[in-house]
């Protein structure tokens, strides 16, 4: 590929497991904030985005890689085949690292099959990226489905600058040393050059580990670490939105009507919104039983609201999003019975994906946003939520303080998503908060919102790559 003659800037090839987001579940940062951030991290500079196509076929085993340029971003994917998705994808990412990653040591599964066929993927990867990188690129691998993805593209002998980032926590070092061969999977991340988290807990939990189990040698304040040699920076990058163009949303005629669309629906009733990928790891069941012990403390206050939660299905062949979908439907349905009069139902349960534009919309129209996960890497709906909200009369937000963006947004109504008690608690305070002091929060949400953005979040982390 020809360098642009105006900028010194290297091409920037960046690799991730998902490239597109699946369109079932439309696109927002409640389908997986990585793909639409990398996609806003690529479309203002020259750059190439390599993974896999979302697609299952055998044409990924010989080399067949389909490339595309959309949107000014250029796509490189390949297909894998079933027992790649099933052992990879489904198994070692999705099964093992993510519930491991995410504090839930109950639903982890560890297979030793799974283990290989999560490395021999990554062995693919590198086999069919490295052809496509040149010497002067900056490479930029990104999460947890490809931890050792640097370390194989060096045994290919690229000598490239080559950074990590981790869009989920990083556990505490003695839940982490749970995962058999856990001491491979971290010496194969000290070959990246920069590995990036979301927060300054993910990454103090990841040189506490190297450190004392690794026998590293870690200076917190550069956050270098040292093994063998060769040292690796380790830093917190907080990711953003894309604050340019979230923020536009609002002119849209599609944004606009699904406000109208929600208001309408709703009438006089106060609406209090939820939007998250299904997945155990967002706290959706127990927000709804937040909700219901709210109902039960102030039934007077039932007819006045009314609750909307989208949840777009997500890995569905994996067992534990199986059984996340039963229980959701079961809360819902359990509470709507109880609750529910002929014209009047306290809970939407809504299982499809909507546009960027529309959840601007339905954002806008709800005067509570509940963000409640259990335990979330950044989480940026908080942010989609703030972004979208009317500065003259601002809905409130109420976080868990579990989420990485609790960090910058001190000022939501911070919950613990475990206790009811709490979640019916921040209801109550959101729904009698007055407009000052909802305006007084808004403000000092959405500065961190629109400054700390996807823009910032890139150019920090490449300038230290570089
Ligand atoms: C999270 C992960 C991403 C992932 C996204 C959607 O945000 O950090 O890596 O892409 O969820 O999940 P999926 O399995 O559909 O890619």
């Amino acid at each position: 590929m020809e360098r642009s003659p105006l900028t010194d800037t290297p091409r920037l090839v960046v690799i991730s497991n998902r490239v597109a987001v699946p369109k079932a579940r439309g696109a927002a940062g409640a389908q997986g904030g990585l793909a639409g951030a990398l996609h806003a991290a690529l479309k203002d500079r020259e750059g190439l985005w390599f993974g896999w196509s979302g697609e299952e076929s055998e044409s990924g085993r010989t080399g067949n890689i389909d490339t595309q340029t959309n949107d000014g971003v250029t796509t490189a994917t390949i297909d894998l085949s079933q027992r790649d998705i099933e052992e990879y994808y489904n198994g070692y990412a999705n099964s093992t690292l993510w519930p491991l990653f995410h504090y839930r040591l109950d639903l982890a599964k560890f297979e030793r099959e799974t283990g290989k066929g999560y490395e021999r993927v990554n062995e693919r990867f590198a086999e069919l990226a490295a052809p496509l990188i040149e010497n002067d690129d900056v490479v930029w691998v990104h999460d947890y489905h490809l931890i050792p993805l640097g370390e194989r593209l060096r045994s290919r002998g690229l000598k490239n600058r080559i950074g990590f980032f981790l869009h989920i926590p990083w556990p505490a070092t003695r839940l982490f040393v749970s995962l058999p061969y856990h001491e491979r999977l971290v010496r194969t991340m000290l070959h990246y050059d920069l590995v990036g988290f979301q927060t300054k807990e993910w990454l103090d939990s990841f040189l506490h580990y190297c450190r004392t189990e690794l026998g590293a040698e870690v200076d917190e304040d550069s956050g270098s670490v040292t093994l063998d040699g060769r040292t690796t920076l380790a830093r917190a990058y907080p990711i953003g939105i894309d604050w340019d163009h979230f923020s536009k949303l609002g002119e849209t005629g599609e944004a606009r009507n699904a406000q109208q669309r929600m208001m309408a629906s709703t009438r006089r009733r106060i609406s209090m919104i939820g939007v998250d990928r299904l997945d155990y790891s967002k706290g959706i069941p127990e927000r709804i039983d937040g909700i219901g012990r709210f109902f039960d403390r102030e039934p007077e206050r039932i007819r006045d609201l009314v609750f909307v939660q989208i949840a777009p299905p997500s890995r569905e062949d994996v067992q534990s999003y199986q059984e996340i979908r039963e229980t959701l439907e079961q809360k819902c349905g359990q509470i709507n019975g109880a609750r529910s009069e002929v014209d009047m139902v306290p809970i939407r349960y809504v299982n499809r994906g909507y546009s960027h534009e529309e959840l601007f919309g339905f954002f806008r129209a709800s005067k509570i946003g509940l963000v409640t996960p259990l335990r979330d890497g950044m989480n940026l709906v908080a942010k989609e939520y703030v972004a979208a909200q009317d500065p003259d009369d601002p809905g409130v937000l109420i976080l868990s303080s579990f989420a990485g963006a609790a960090l910058q947004l001190q000022d939501a109504v911070l919950v613990n998503p475990h206790s009811p008690d709490d979640i019916a608690h921040a209801i109550r305070k959101a729904l009698d908060m007055p407009l000052d002091e909802r305006k007084a929060r808004y403000e000092k949400m959405v500065a961190s919102v629109r400054d700390e953005n996807v823009q910032a979040w890139t150019a920090d982390f490449l300038r230290d790559l570089g």
